[in-house]
């Protein structure tokens, strides 16, 4: 694939000597001057630390920050880049499971930069002083790339030029995953997976929680409850299944586990102050944790996934990788001493609440304070100081180590815990979301501020982990998770059940339509995934990135999903509509439920209240823009594609560009892969349409074109072509 190499507008501005994190691109070289000279931001350096301030015109709007809570626009908000294991995501929070601190701010004066610094910096958006963006780094080693450039999407440009182009999953990962902590055997997925097919839903994976392993031991598999694994594995593939089991980064204390053992022999773990291996609890309970700051330990951690693809696993979910800590011995002992103290009291009222304080034991950052890591170089380094790394390293030697065990396959990969420059080499999801309407609308700000950052290939716990999820709010979650690129329903083990089918028959009528306008949908989504990937532009977009009106900046829960579509999802209780923005051109509202649906309108740019039923989903396609779908499928692979449907609104002349390779393999990054380029034009007779075939080392299969185009009237144009 071509990429767009050039960095016309980034300079990098050094203080000190900042540890090098990996997040841009080793190739890249960039212009280094000293932090003193850089401008637009005021710089004061005192004691250690860095305060950079900035002074926004009132009208700027500063994006970015990736996995971060709170609207799109992220002013009037404290931030914080610390990855932390932390739920429920309440408003406040400043911090969840990944750092990506990549900005820009758009308004009177443009520009972006990215802050590479692998530990904690605060973000102060207009939160204490209203103009005011001030961020404060407890250090003085850091790099800023500033992209000197106003147009936001030229902004993302040099940030993915810097920092390298999007992971792309293999095709399956575009298909609807289905997961639970934990279905417990192979006996209950294997129910899941029948029940998916007898229901005629689709589904293409699913996911594999802790409960499979033995004692909670990462690369272990407990075999009563997964017997002959490496069949079971074949035959659910046979039936169009991935399974993903998940990994966690702690390994268990228990000598005569071969993990602990190797790790133990070879000196894998990172350490504490007295030089010991670091110890503390996770779900097996005491754990020793890698040291994944050194190459040779990402190598021997990415090579025991072969365990796994020995066995026909092709895809992966790292988690608890902030790390997570639950408690380290010497607190929890304080903490017994001190609750102990207080409950052998007769008489206990205000000292009660001690109890809850004393009992705060999880992801303190002592715990991050009191062990140190080892760089490439020999350097030791306290945690502490590159804590946003651990779960990034995790992941680039499972990445790196994937690539080897199975050569030729793109594997799946998501990680929990991320830090900037992830996105090349694997997925995210957003962690322990609730079953909240607040939290399916932070989602859509997320999956678009996430594009920015790279991370194209990520999703939400559609229908939510924490708390119980109403077969409406499933619903409206499911219709925002049909766009999303990880189509992923995961609820932690305490909740109902949120399979399609848990609810009542008319929510899994809706549902099951959902999932297969989705399926319907991939076609488009593949080509326009790949398209954004060799463009380094964002695959879900705001309003902003394509159009100029006033109102098309402010608006945050609208979005543009590839070139052709904007989506409006309904993320409030009880509506039966919701309000839209249409900019600029005329739209063909298209509210879906089914694929087969047509009851389409024309729109002319404006704002309007639009009706979404329960079973809709307001969906818009941008004049002169074409859209394709393909018949649903039970998973992706279960058929070759060969026919399409082409669906426009032509007005004038329109073109998309569909999208095809294996789908499996890295061919695609040699050119093995066939464009079919539509042609629509409107002329006096009606629509016109031709089509050009490109095809390098990969055959389409497509023979049939179904068209059906509607004009600036409504009037609706069908055709066929052969190919
Ligand atoms: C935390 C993860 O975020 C969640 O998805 C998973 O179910 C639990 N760990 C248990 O493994």
């Amino acid at each position: 694939m071509m990429q767009h190499r050039a960095l016309l507008h980034t300079i990098c501005y050094r203080s000190g000597a900042p540890f090098q994190t990996n997040a841009v691109l080793p190739e890249i070289t960039v212009d280094i001057r000293p932090a003193a000279a850089l401008p637009y931001f005021t710089i004061t350096q005192t004691d250690g630390k860095t305060a950079l301030r900035y002074e926004l015109a009132r009208h700027d709007r500063v994006y970015g920050l990736g996995e971060q809570l709170g609207g799109l626009n992220k002013r009037g908000k404290m931030y914080r880049t610390y990855n932390t294991d932390i739920s429920p995501h309440q408003p406040h929070i400043e911090t969840l499971y990944g750092s990506h601190p990549f900005l820009f701010i758009t308004g009177e004066r443009g520009f972006g930069f990215f802050l590479d610094y692998p530990s904690e910096m605060m973000f102060d958006i207009s939160h204490t002083h209203k103009d005011i963006l001030e961020i404060t780094i407890p250090s003085q080693d850091f790099d800023l790339y500033l992209f000197d450039v106003s147009e936001p999407k030229q902004i993302v440009r040099e940030y993915l030029t810097l920092t390298g182009s999007p992971y792309i999953p293999p095709k399956w990962a575009f298909g609807y995953q289905q997961c639970r902590y934990s279905y417990p055997d192979a006996e209950t997925v294997q129910a899941i997976a029948t029940k998916f097919r007898e229901l005629d839903i689709p589904c293409d994976a699913i996911g594999m929680d802790i409960d499979y392993m033995v004692n909670y031991k990462v690369f272990t598999l407990d075999d009563d409850k997964f017997p002959k694994f490496a069949e079971f594995v074949a035959q659910m593939k046979t039936n169009g299944f991935r399974l993903v089991p998940i990994l966690d980064a702690g390994v268990k204390v228990e000598p005569g586990y071969a993990i602990y053992d190797e790790g133990k022999a070879n000196d894998y773990f990172c350490k504490d102050e007295q030089g010991e291996d670091f110890v503390a609890a996770v779900w097996p309970g005491l754990c020793h944790f890698p040291d994944f700051l050194r190459e040779e330990v990402r190598a021997w951690w990415g090579k025991q996934y072969r365990f796994f693809t020995d066995q026909g696993i092709e895809g992966f979910w790292n988690d608890m990788n902030e790390p997570a800590i639950f408690y380290v011995p010497e607190k929890m002992k304080q903490a017994r001493e001190k609750i102990y103290a207080i409950l052998s009291k007769d008489d206990i009222g205000r000292e009660l609440t001690e109890v809850g304080d004393t009992m705060e034991l999880f992801n303190r950052r002592e715990y991050f304070k009191a062990f140190s890591q080892r760089a490439d170089d020999g350097r030791v380094v306290n945690h502490d100081a590159v804590h946003n790394l651990y779960a990034f390293d995790m992941t680039r030697g499972t990445a790196e180590q994937l690539k080897l065990a199975m050569p030729g396959t793109r594997y799946f990969l998501l990680s929990r815990g991320s830090y900037a420059g992830l996105h090349r080499f694997s997925g995210i999801w957003t962690g322990d979301n609730s079953s909240w309407w607040e939290h399916l609308e932070v989602n859509i700000h997320m999956l678009i501020s996430l594009n920015f950052a790279g991370f194209f290939y990520t999703g939400a716990d559609t229908g939510g982990f924490g708390a119980e999820v109403s077969p409406e709010l499933m619903i409206r979650w499911m219709q925002l998770g049909m766009f999303s690129p990880l189509f992923r329903n995961h609820t932690w083990y305490g909740s109902r059940q949120q399979e399609p089918w848990s609810f009542d028959p008319e929510t899994t009528a809706i549902l099951r339509d959902v999932l297969r306008l989705r399926y319907a949908m991939i076609p488009y989504a593949y080509s326009e995934y790949m398209r954004a990937v060799r463009e380094l532009r964002p695959f879900i977009a705001p309003l902003f990135f394509e159009f100029s009106g006033e109102r098309s900046q402010q608006v945050e829960d609208q979005f543009l999903y590839g070139e052709s579509l904007m989506i409006a999802p309904v993320y409030t209780p009880n509506a039966r509509g919701r309000f839209v923005h249409l900019p600029e051109s005329r739209w063909l509202r298209w509210n879906a439920s089914r694929c087969e649906d047509r009851a389409m309108t024309v729109m002319q740019p404006d704002d309007y209240y639009v009706s979404a039923d329960i079973h809709e989903v307001p969906m818009f396609l941008r004049e002169n823009r074409l859209c394709v779908l393909a018949e649903p499928m039970s998973h992706v692979h279960e058929q070759p594609i060969r026919k399409l449907t082409v669906l426009g609104f032509v007005t004038n002349a329109a073109e998309f560009v569909y999208y095809e390779d294996d789908g499996a393999s890295y061919g695609y990054r040699d050119g093995q892969c066939a464009e079919l380029t539509i042609r629509a034009r409107k002329t006096a007779a009606g629509i016109e349409v031709s089509c050009e075939k490109c095809e390098h080392g990969y055959a389409l299969q497509i023979s049939e074109l179904a068209c059906e185009f509607y004009d600036e009237h409504g009037k609706q144009f069908r055709s066929s072509v052969t190919l």
